[in-house]
């Protein structure tokens, strides 16, 4: 561990004083620890400082020896602290050699090179070449590597690095190595190296222009079985990045590796990507709709990496989105063309409103170009991801899909094989659209959410209608008193009777608008309006912004019913939520009976009536917002969230909702069965999904509900079908439900993956005794701390997932989690520092939840020598 890790800061970036020539590697693995020769080919640069000293990150290395163009190193001639190596007086051309030996057996952070199973393997993405070697572990500095790695033959039979293999080695003692060769010149961070006793699917592909590449994915023995949808899914991504974007792999083999031990889902090493087996393994018996889309959309992700982050990748890791924003667009395209555009598009807003916001709102609030971090792994987050994906996406809607494209093969042409930054990406739109983007950088400078206030003034004797916009971007911790952005807006009007109708803007008539809002304010004045219409703004999502425009119930269901726009008949539906739930929260504040209006159901129950029309889009809409949503409700307006009441005032508005609608949802049960063989297809998938919602509804039921779940657990025939049925039966105290879950367990003891679901389960249970049963499942033999699926599946779940049981009055919970964290400090700090920053809304809650959260956070906060991941989020928590 590094031993005084500091800020970094953007404004600091220099370029680095050596031009690195060629990095060759020699990794010889041994019973207890590895030993490893990096021999760097080094020149110092003409235009740089040409007194600098030598700088090399390395940390946790042992040094076996240093030589400088082959003169062995006495100590004095260097200087070692906890961050790496620094030489005063190196040539201006030389040949650097480092002996370190590494413990990957005792690396429990899963950072660098560790053991994961029988394998090792490595994670050096942001920082972590420097746990394996001295190195310039920095982006931007590039080098062709050569690979050779060293093993015993019958532990370490495949033996795999970046690129192609071109040397096998036979040696003595049931020893051999294999060397491999990258010709893409690469930054550290996309090395990968995995040794192991590993089974291999092959597959081939043919590109566009003729070539053959090897596929090939490596997982252990008994997992060789469950890979076929993942070498699918890859050939399908391989295929549409040539058909969308015109980008073929450029190398001879394309290798992916599932390991169980990994800290996040997935790896684009160049060549080798290596994979949290979550998103590679799965067969209907064990995998769910969910882990079937997961694993298409994450090959595709890092699939797509290998253009968008390897050939052209990041001058410094402020620039993270430049290459995540742009990946993540990417697979939501490639997502929403193999499924259902409007699902994935109303998905992954929610995922947006309930990460991406709150963040924005919160104490850890960054820019999707963020200014400074202490530790670089905190900011891999759903700022730099997920708004980073909208802010191409705004670029996409402002540009047109036509100059999109022009702009990406300018960014191809202009920076492949270079490290750059999110504005020469912004700089290539411009300049291959012709369009003005110098305004919209701020969306890369400037945190928070924009609230985008909406009035409409219908004059209705000249048959004209104004929209008013004006935007508010909320202060955040270091930026107050922001600038207007950007913010596209599509635009529709609908008649009270549904139909889209003809309006005249600035002298052209259509039935959609693209409004730019520039300003702080502005209004939009629109012709021909003889009749009342209802405003459809932000169609698809247009710009991440809160939306706040006043629209009453009979408006919003004329929305709901008929916008063309299946997003925003979605969006309707979660505005009547909201609003019925401000008003029964104010009732019950008041102390008022609480009354959900009659016209908010009969909304949603044509909505179920009419379902068979587009099953997917209705189980989206009927799907209602969790706890944890509602919670974000209440903060962004400024309201503390007491949990005991959003939960009784959910449930109120749940139950009112469902009795109505129970004959209907029976009826919807029996609709959606299917028949025949599980196959994962998106009319398939959509019908499951209605299916099991209804399941929800009716489970719901006091007399009848548990019948319903467990005869639906008993006539379920593949994963997605059982895990709904199981979730629902952890809610109940029926012997029954315990019998269930005694049976699963014994039926997938030895499935890895299925435990986890089996963990997760019991974490999101409502039983009133959830926390001391998960207290209880961390003494599973199955369960451990060290392992970050069964951390996420038990603890995670339950902290994030399971609010009612988490957020408890006594404070029960945080002390739980925080003695957690604690724990994994001193294991792996990157799972910690994700659990602690649950914690990071604590301000936004009612006495007495937001103290004892406080009182969490100082604790974690007191212990000594705690890791730079968590203690940047406690710090920053606590300011
Ligand atoms: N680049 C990887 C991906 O987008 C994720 C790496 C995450 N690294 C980290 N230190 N959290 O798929
Ligand atoms: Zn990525």
């Amino acid at each position: 561990m590094a031993e005084t890790a500091e800020m970094h800061y953007l404004k600091d970036y220099r370029p680095f004083d050596f031009e690195l020539k060629s990095t060759g590697l020699d990794v010889s693995i041994h019973g207890t620890f590895v030993d490893v020769t990096a021999r760097l080919v080094m020149e110092r640069r003409q235009d740089g400082d040409v007194q600098a000293p030598l700088f090399l990150h390395g940390e946790d290395l042992e040094i076996l020896g240093i030589w400088l163009d082959g003169r062995l190193l006495a100590p004095r001639e260097f200087l070692q602290d906890g961050q790496g190596v620094t030489f005063f007086d190196v040539p201006v051309s030389f040949e650097l050699v480092t002996k370190v030996r590494i413990f990957p057996d005792t690396n429990t952070a899963l950072e660098g090179l560790y053991r994961a199973g029988s394998m090792l393997c490595t994670q050096c993405e942001a920082e972590g070449f420097r746990k394996i070697t001295f190195y310039p572990d920095r982006p931007d500095v590039m080098a062709p590597f050569h690979v050779r790695i060293e093993a015993d033959r019958s532990l370490f039979p495949v033996l795999l690095s970046n690129g192609n293999p071109v040397k096998n080695e036979t040696l003595p003692g049931n020893r051999h190595a294999v060397c491999w060769e990258d010709p893409f010149p690469k930054p550290s961070y996309l090395f990968a190296l995995v040794a192991g006793d590993l089974a291999c699917q092959k597959d081939f592909f043919r590109t566009a222009d003729g070539r053959d590449v090897q596929l090939a994915i490596y997982t252990e023995h008994e997992n060789a079985n469950q890979c076929e949808h993942a070498m699918v899914s890859l050939k399908k991504a391989m295929t549409w990045d040539e058909d969308v974007f015109g980008l073929s792999y450029d190398l001879d083999m394309y290798m992916i590796v599932a390991t169980n031990d990994f800290n996040m889902g997935a790896m684009e090493n160049k060549g080798l990507n290596i994979f949290n087996s979550k998103y590679v393994l799965a067969r209907p018996e064990t995998a769910t709709d969910g882990d079937f889309e997961g694993i298409e959309s994450v090959i595709a992700h890092e699939y797509f990496h290998n253009w968008t982050g390897n050939r052209v990748t990041v001058k410094n890791w402020f620039q993270l989105s430049l290459k995540e924003g742009l990946t993540v667009f990417r697979d939501q395209q490639f997502t929403a063309d193999m499924q259902s555009a409007s699902v994935k598009r109303i998905q992954d807003v929610r995922s947006l409103r309930a990460r991406q916001f709150p963040e924005d709102a919160g104490p850890m609030a960054h820019s999707v170009r963020p200014e400074a971090y202490l530790e670089m792994n905190n900011f891999y987050t759903a700022t730099v991801y997920d708004k980073g994906a909208e802010l191409i996406r705004m670029i996409h809607t402002l540009t047109g899909p036509e100059n999109f494209r022009s702009g990406m093969d300018l960014y191809f042409a202009r920076h492949d094989g270079k490290a750059v930054t999110c504005e020469d990406f912004v700089a290539a739109m411009e300049d291959a659209s012709g369009a003005d983007l110098s305004l919209f950088r701020l969306w890369y400078a400037q945190a928070g959410t924009p609230v985008l206030h909406v009035t409409t003034d219908w004059d209705e004797g000249k048959g004209r209608l104004t929209l008013h916009l004006r935007q508010d971007i909320p202060d955040t911790p270091g930026q107050k008193n922001k600038k207007p952005m950007v913010i596209p807006i599509r635009t529709a009007f609908f008649s009270r009777s549904g139909e889209q109708v003809l309006l005249d803007y600035r002298g052209k008539k259509d039935k959609e608008f693209l409004l730019v809002l520039r300003s702080k304010e502005e209004s939009f004045v629109f012709d021909g309006v003889s009749l009342p219409v209802v405003p459809s703004l932000l169609r698809g999502f247009s710009a991440p912004v809160r939306l706040r425009i006043p629209l009453n119930t009979e408006e919003l269901a004329v929305l709901l019913a008929w916008d063309s726009d299946p997003f925003n008949r979605w969006e309707a539906g979660r505005m009547l939520v909201e609003r019925t739930f401000r008003q029964l929260v104010e009732d019950h504040r008041a102390g008022r009976s609480m009354v959900v209006p009659e016209d908010v159901i009969a909304a949603f129950q044509a909505v179920l009536e009419n379902a068979d029309q587009d099953p997917a889009l209705a189980a989206e809409i009927l799907n209602m917002p969790s706890e944890g949503e509602l919670y974000h409700l209440l903060a962004a307006e400024k309201i503390a969230v007491n949990p005991l009441m959003v939960h009784e005032v959910r449930e109120f508005f749940l139950d009112a909702l469902a009795r109505p609608l129970k004959t209907l949802w029976e009826r919807t049960w029996y609709a959606c069965r299917t028949q025949g063989a599980y196959v994962f297809r998106a009319a398939d998938v959509s019908k499951r999904r209605l299916k099991n919602l209804s399941l929800f509804w009716l489970s719901r039921f006091p007399d009848t509900g548990f019948g319903w779940v467990e005869r639906a657990a008993e006539e379920a025939s593949c994963m997605t079908d059982r895990m709904a049925a199981l979730q629902l039966a952890a809610h109940f105290h029926e012997e029954g439900s315990r019998r269930m879950l005694l049976d699963f367990e014994r039926e997938f003891a030895q499935d890895a993956l299925v435990m986890d679901k089996w963990f997760q389960v019991q974490a999101l249970s409502r039983r009133e005794n959830t926390l001391a049963r998960v207290e209880e499942l961390m003494g599973h033999p199955l369960f451990s701390m060290k392992n970050p699926n069964k951390v996420r599946a038990l603890i995670g779940a339950f902290a994030s997932g399971n609010p009612f049981r988490f957020h408890r009055k006594d404070g029960a919970g945080y002390a739980f989690l925080a003695e957690r964290v604690l724990e994994l400090d001193g294991l792996n700090p990157q799972v910690g520092s994700r659990m602690v920053s649950i914690l990071n809304a604590w301000k936004t809650f009612e006495e007495p939840w937001r103290s004892e959260m406080k009182k969490a956070l100082m604790h974690i906060r007191k212990k000594e020598g705690l890791s730079s991941d968590i203690r940047e989020v406690v710090d920053r928590a606590l300011a």
